[in-house]
């Protein structure tokens, strides 16, 4: 068991594992024949996945424009509360196939927020990649169209993801066992 920062870290997705799968993805992604894709990485935590996902991408065939989007999601705790858009993208959406990366779908109050917000600006169509679906906490009607793994209800951090701004640059995806 890897020891980062003093803490025990239980490896739930190792850095291969999640490798293969987002080539599995990105071969799915690029089947759809999206016409003129913007992807959109949800900041911060989706960092590590967009970048991967992206290139697996390209690997794919596919030759999206990226942008990127900050929303914060969390209130005091670690339930999502309220949305808020804190940087917004350059592009304009009209028209366009959009895909949102994010790198976990809990309640889905980020991405239905993200994706209404993309709809209200006249996107073609907006579809969900992402890394961990934590199906279980859904408290909105979001699903994702392409998902990597179903994730089990434990806080998880690595592969872009953070406890309190730590262990985002694990390269897999793991919990804190102490
Ligand atoms: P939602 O709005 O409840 O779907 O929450 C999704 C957002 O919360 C994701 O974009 C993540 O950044 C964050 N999040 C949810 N669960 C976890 C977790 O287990 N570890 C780290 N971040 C999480
Ligand atoms: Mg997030």
């Amino acid at each position: 068991m890897p020891k980062v920062g003093g803490k025990n870290i239980d490896v739930l997705f190792s850095a291969e594992t999640i490798a293969a799968r987002n080539l599995e993805l990105a071969k799915a992604i690029v089947a759809r024949n999206f016409e003129n894709l913007l992807v959109i990485s949800i900041l911060k935590g989706s960092f590590i996945f967009a970048a991967d996902l992206i290139r697996a991408m390209h690997d794919a065939g596919a030759e999206p424009d990226v942008e990127f989007i900050t929303v914060s999601s969390y209130g005091k705790g670690t339930e999502s509360t309220e949305v808020r858009l804190l940087r917004d993208i350059d592009s304009d959406v009209h028209g366009r196939d959009v895909l949102l990366i994010d790198d976990i779908l809990e309640s889905g109050k980020t991405l239905k927020f993200t994706r209404e917000l993309m709809l209200q600006r006249g996107a073609r169509s907006v579809s969900i990649a992402v890394l961990l679906d934590k199906s279980v906490k859904r408290k909105t009607d979001i699903e994702a169209d392409f998902k990597g793994f179903e994730c089990p209800d434990y806080f998880v951090v690595g592969y872009g993801m953070d406890v309190g701004h730590s262990f985002r640059q694990l390269p897999y995806v793991g919990v804190v066992t102490e």
